[in-house]
C-alpha cells in the first residue's frame, strides 16, 4: 500500500469514526437527555417524595392552642357563656374574686355593705366606668376590667351588678 492510499483510507476511517461519534451523541441526547426545565421538575418531585412526614408550623399550632384553650375554658366554666345574671357571677368568679373576695390591696370586699355603701352611692355609671377603665382610689388600684382585658364590657358591668346587689 502506498502512502497515498494509506492516507486515503485512514482519513476515511477517521471520518467514519467522527460521524459515528456524532450519531451516538445525538442518540444519547434523545434517550437520556433532559432539558433544564424537566430536571428542576424532577428535583421538586424528589424533594416532595422524600420530605418528612411532619412539618413544623408555628402559626397553625398557635391557632390550635388558642382555639383549644378557649374550648377548655368553655368546658370548665360553662356558666361563663350563660346569659344574664349568671354572667355577672361567672365573671366575678373567674376574675374579680381574686381581689374582691379577700379584699386584696384595698379592694372592697364582696358582700361588705359598709365598704360598698359610699361606692354604690356614686351611681352605677361611675362604678361601671371605674370597673371598665380602671380606678386609682384612696384604698388602692382597681385595674381596668380587673386586669382581664379579654372580658366583654357587658360582662364586667354584669359583675359590677352582681357585686353591688350583694352589698346592699
Ligand atoms: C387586682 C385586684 C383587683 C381585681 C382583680 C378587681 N378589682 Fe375591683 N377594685 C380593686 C381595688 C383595690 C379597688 C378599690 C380602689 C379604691 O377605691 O381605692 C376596687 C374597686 C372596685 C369597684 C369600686 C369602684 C369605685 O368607684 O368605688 C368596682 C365596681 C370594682 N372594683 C369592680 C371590679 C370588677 C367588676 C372586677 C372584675 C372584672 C374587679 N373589680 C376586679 C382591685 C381589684
Amino acid at each position: 500500500m502506498s502512502d497515498r492510499e494509506f492516507f486515503k483510507s485512514f482519513a476515511g476511517l477517521v471520518g467514519a469514526l467522527v460521524a459515528l461519534t456524532v450519531i451516538l451523541f445525538v442518540l444519547a441526547q434523545m434517550v437520556g437527555g433532559k432539558n433544564k426545565h424537566e430536571a428542576v421538575a424532577d428535583a421538586k418531585a424528589v424533594a416532595e417524595r422524600i420530605k418528612p412526614v411532619g412539618e413544623v408550623n408555628i402559626g397553625a399550632i398557635e391557632a390550635t392552642r388558642v382555639a383549644s384553650s378557649n374550648a377548655v375554658m368553655d368546658a370548665i366554666i360553662p356558666s361563663a357563656n350563660a346569659a344574664g345574671a349568671d354572667k355577672g357571677k361567672a365573671t366575678y368568679d373567674t376574675t374579680c374574686m381574686a381581689c374582691h373576695t379577700a379584699g386584696v390591696a384595698g379592694a372592697p370586699k364582696f358582700g361588705d355593705k359598709a365598704a360598698w355603701s359610699a361606692r354604690i352611692a356614686q351611681g352605677n355609671d361611675t362604678l361601671y366606668g371605674h370597673a371598665l377603665k380602671g380606678f386609682q382610689g384612696k384604698a388602692g388600684m382597681m385595674p381596668p376590667k380587673g386586669g382581664n382585658m379579654s372580658l366583654k364590657d357587658e360582662d364586667v358591668k354584669a359583675a359590677v351588678d352582681y357585686m353591688v346587689s350583694h352589698a346592699k
